[in-house]
């Protein structure tokens, strides 16, 4: 097989320099997670989510991220062909292999980790970028319009209920014959108000169910189909996923628990190899330093792991 020829050091240190970045990503992933510990009925935690999927600068670091798993994927498993194409026929050793068993493990535990990523991905990542369904929430700020206001009050004034009262400006129009003009402009106007009262809709049910948090900044438990409608009728209301929630729900099904600390032990192993092992690549682990790297890699990995599992078990614990 014809590979292009970039020598296998140049691959080395692109997947470590790679890693190195993916490495400092899944310290803040994990710090920030911790936030879902917080009882403010999820303020913080969804404040920074807002942050974050609202950001520009963010959004552009979001892009590189996902470009450096996908290129670190690309040259592991580069690496990996080449240094088999070279050694087609494996080394025999009697005896017990003295390599690091995190090193041998680092292809699998590697696809198991983009598996894992797969999974999670469909569960929040893609909900934020619309290819899945989940629940959503909007500020309820974003969603004072005057002109819904007005209809609203003046349905009031009439003791009618806003539905009602489009009812009867519809069929006050439909009594305009055809000679007037105005008669698609009334149409379009009607449909507009339609698509507003749906939004009061969703605004009162959201209130008689309790579904407001306590600061009173956010609607929760939105369905897709209600994100919808709020983003038709009202553009800028920008609707978002209900992270905090997703999350906390998400951790209370025993089966996402035990495969969310399954690949935490996982990660454990890649990390704890990954670590030393870009120093070294970029020549910068030597035998006086060596250890501590060794042990500085070693809490790094235990760090962020148990940050990980710390949201995992509390939330499954209702703490
Ligand atoms: C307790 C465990 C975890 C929770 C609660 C969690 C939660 C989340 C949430 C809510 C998002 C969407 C955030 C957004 O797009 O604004 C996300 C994205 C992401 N997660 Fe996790 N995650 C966990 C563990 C992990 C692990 C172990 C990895 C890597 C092996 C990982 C990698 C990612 C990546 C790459 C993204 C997409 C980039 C981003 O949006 O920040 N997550 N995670």
């Amino acid at each position: 097989m014809n590979l292009p020829k970039i020598h296998s050091i140049s691959k080395k240190i692109c997947v470590a320099l790679l890693g190195g970045f993916l490495l400092i990503f899944l310290l803040f992933h994990a710090s920030a997670n911790l936030l879902v510990l917080r009882h403010d009925d999820g303020a913080w935690y969804s404040a920074f989510c807002h942050f974050m999927g609202t950001n520009y600068i963010v959004k552009v670091f979001e892009i590189v991220l996902l470009g450096f798993i996908a290129l670190h994927i690309c040259f592991t498993a580069w690496l990996w062909i080449t240094n088999r194409l070279a050694r087609p026929v494996r080394y025999h050793k009697d005896g017990k292999s003295n390599t690091h068993p995190g090193s041998k493990l680092m292809m699998w535990s590697g696809i198991l980790i983009f598996s894992f990523l797969v999974m999670h991905f469909c569960q929040f990542y893609f909900v934020k970028l619309g290819w899945v369904k989940g629940e959503y929430m909007v500020k309820t700020e974003n969603l004072q319009d005057e002109e819904m206001m007005q209809w609203a009050q003046l349905a009031d004034q009439m003791e009618i209920s806003l539905d009602e009262f489009i009812n009867q400006l519809e069929e006050r129009s439909a009594t305009l014959t055809d000679e007037n003009e105005d008669a698609a402009e009334t149409e379009e106007y009607i449909a507009r108000l339609r698509s507003k009262a749906a939004v009061l809709d969703i605004v009162q049910r959201a209130y008689a169910e309790d579904n407001i948090t306590k600061d009173g900044k956010w609607i929760r438990h939105l369905t897709y189909d209600e994100r919808q409608t709020l983003r038709e009728a009202l553009p800028d209301s920008d609707p978002e996923p209900d992270f905090y929630y997703m999350v906390r729900q998400l951790f209370h099904n025993p089966i996402m628990v035990i495969l969310y600390l399954i690949t935490f032990v996982v990660l454990f192993i890649h990390m704890r190899h990954a670590f030393p092992s870009a120093f070294q690549t970029l020549g910068l682990n030597n035998y006086k330093y060596g250890k501590a790297i060794d042990i500085l890699g070693q809490i790094y990995a235990w760090v962020v792991c148990l940050m990980f599992a710390a949201v995992v078990i509390l939330v499954y614990l209702g703490l």
